[in-house]
């Protein structure tokens, strides 16, 4: 079946005509000859085009034209106009009508114009249904984390959502710092609005400022036409500047700026812009540090700082991974949890022993790489795992021990090699740092001192 089109116009023999026509070209065509019957057909049908006159006994065109988009933004209204009433077709179009014909015309003029119409709404619902995916990806329910951190990261992120507060995102490489950036522009006020983001670190310094702020035409070698920048694109929504500690300092002093006064000028430009946009940052070093070192501004790194966001790194809440687990089983499996694989105990293990320097985004590439290697099977099993995965776990390596051909062994002596082992491992892991020693042993330091001169072992590290 074709498109579904409604005519509304008061000349009668124009209503028959038109409707004749285009049932000739398959499309489903319906008419009225005034706005209120037209909004009462509306309402009861789903149409896709509205053709309507501008004149209309009772509600005018352009009253009937803002009560349609009010009821269905997606429905798309032409206008008719008569001869020499340019003007009434442009506040039309500023309603929201997709276009206007003027009277008379040929069916064909028309057709080319539903056609057109109806590919742009076909276009607007794709750019609809993925703007819906995005924003469903950066809902709540779609940070995964019951840690207390993340709970707290997740209160935090609901609560500056809705305000144009700054917000600065502190996190180890893949720890989903621009996830909770995307959900607090897509949970905001301004979630029609552009989410731009930026990086810092990705840019040179030239490149950056006119990145960032644009530039004029001749502003610079290369600069052939005046070119908005990010600022400019992300008026009206959010703008994610990733990596903010990159920013050259002698920049630090333009986004101070744009975060103090919210103007700016383009490279090269005199005009003063006003930028109504929220910024959202996000760093992985410790800002202060830059601060003290004198590579930041320490009156930028307060503005940025005014809700400080910490996402911890993955191996100080392992007890989210369970969870993000099964998240990340269901994204590649894309099926019903009943039907999800299991994940052997085993493997659980050593996922859960493993110290997770790339975070939650290694965590996501292992699951992917475990899903394609499973072939289907029903249980994720260690075999699965990348292989650098399935070396580094000490615990299944100190069980592995083969003692069939064993006919006694001392369980003393045994757990003294098993403990030794298990020092040296953590020696040579954090080249003889007793704090980080006994923190990825999990036993106080004193314990671990204890233990150090009681097995006699790095005896220089000890005295
Ligand atoms: N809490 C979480 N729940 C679900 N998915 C997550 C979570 N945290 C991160 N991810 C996923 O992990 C991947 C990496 O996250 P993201 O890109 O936001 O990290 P990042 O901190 O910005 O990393 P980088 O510093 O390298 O840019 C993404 O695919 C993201 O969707
Ligand atoms: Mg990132």
């Amino acid at each position: 079946m074709g498109a579904k089109v409604l005519i509304v116009d008061d000349e009668k023999l124009m209503r028959i005509s038109l409707e004749s026509q285009l049932k000739k070209e398959r499309y489903n065509v319906r008419s009225v000859d005034n706005a209120l019957d037209g909004f009462k057909m509306i309402k009861s049908e789903e149409y896709d085009v509205v053709v309507t006159d501008l004149r209309l006994t009772g509600m005018n065109g352009i009253e009937f034209l803002k009560e349609v988009k009010k009821y269905n933004q997606d429905i798309i209204v032409v206008i008719m106009t008569a001869y020499g009433t340019f003007e009434s077709a442009v506040s039309a179009i500023k309603e929201g009508a997709y276009d206007y014909i003027a009277k008379p015309f040929s069916t064909d003029e028309l057709i080319i114009k539903l056609q057109r119409a109806l590919q742009y709404r076909k276009t607007t619902a794709e750019v609809n249904r993925l703007r819906r995916e995005i924003q469903a990806e950066f809902e709540y329910y779609n940070i995964i984390g019951n840690s207390e951190a993340m709970r707290k990261v997740i209160e935090t992120v609901r609560s500056v959502s809705d305000r144009d507060t700054t917000v600065l995102i502190k996190g180890e490489s893949g720890t989903g710092k621009e996830k909770i950036a995307g959900a607090i522009h897509y949970h905001s006020n301004r979630k029609t609005g552009p989410f731009i983001r930026v990086s810092c670190a990705a840019l040179n310094r030239e490149i950056l400022e006119s990145e960032l702020f644009g530039h004029e035409k001749g502003a610079f070698t290369g600069a052939v036409k005046t070119r908005r920048g990010r600022f400019e694109l992300a008026n009206g929504g959010s703008i994610f500047l990733d990596d903010v500690d990159d920013i050259p300092i002698d920049m630090q002093v333009k986004l101070l700026r744009v975060l103090q006064e919210r103007t700016f000028e383009r490279v090269g430009g005199e005009e003063t812009l006003h930028a109504d946009v929220r910024v959202i940052c996000a760093t992985k070093k410790d800002l202060l540090d830059h601060v003290r070192e004198g590579n930041f501004r320490e009156d930028l790194f307060y503005r940025l700082n005014v809700v400080p966001v910490t996402i911890p790194p993955l191996r100080e809440r392992k007890e989210d991974i369970p969870l993000l687990i099964t998240y990340f089983l269901k994204k590649f499996i894309s099926q019903n949890e009943d039907a999800l694989p299991e994940v052997s105990r085993e493997t659980l293990n050593v996922l859960l022993a493993y110290n997770w320097p790339g975070n939650v985004r290694e965590l996501e590439n292992i699951i992917e790489h475990a899903v394609a290697f499973s072939f289907k099977s029903k249980s994720i099993s260690v075999e699965t795992l990348p292989e650098y995965l399935r070396k580094t776990d000490v615990r299944t390596d100190l069980l592995t021990m083969n003692l069939s051909h064993r006919e006694s062994l001392s369980l003393q002596d045994t757990l003294i090699e098993v403990e030794k082992k298990l020092i040296q491992w953590a020696h040579q892991k954090t080249n003889g740092n007793q704090v980080r020693m006994a923190e990825i042993l999990g036993i106080p330091r004193t314990t671990l001192r204890n233990r150090l001169m009681k097995l006699q072992l790095f005896e220089k590290a000890v005295s």
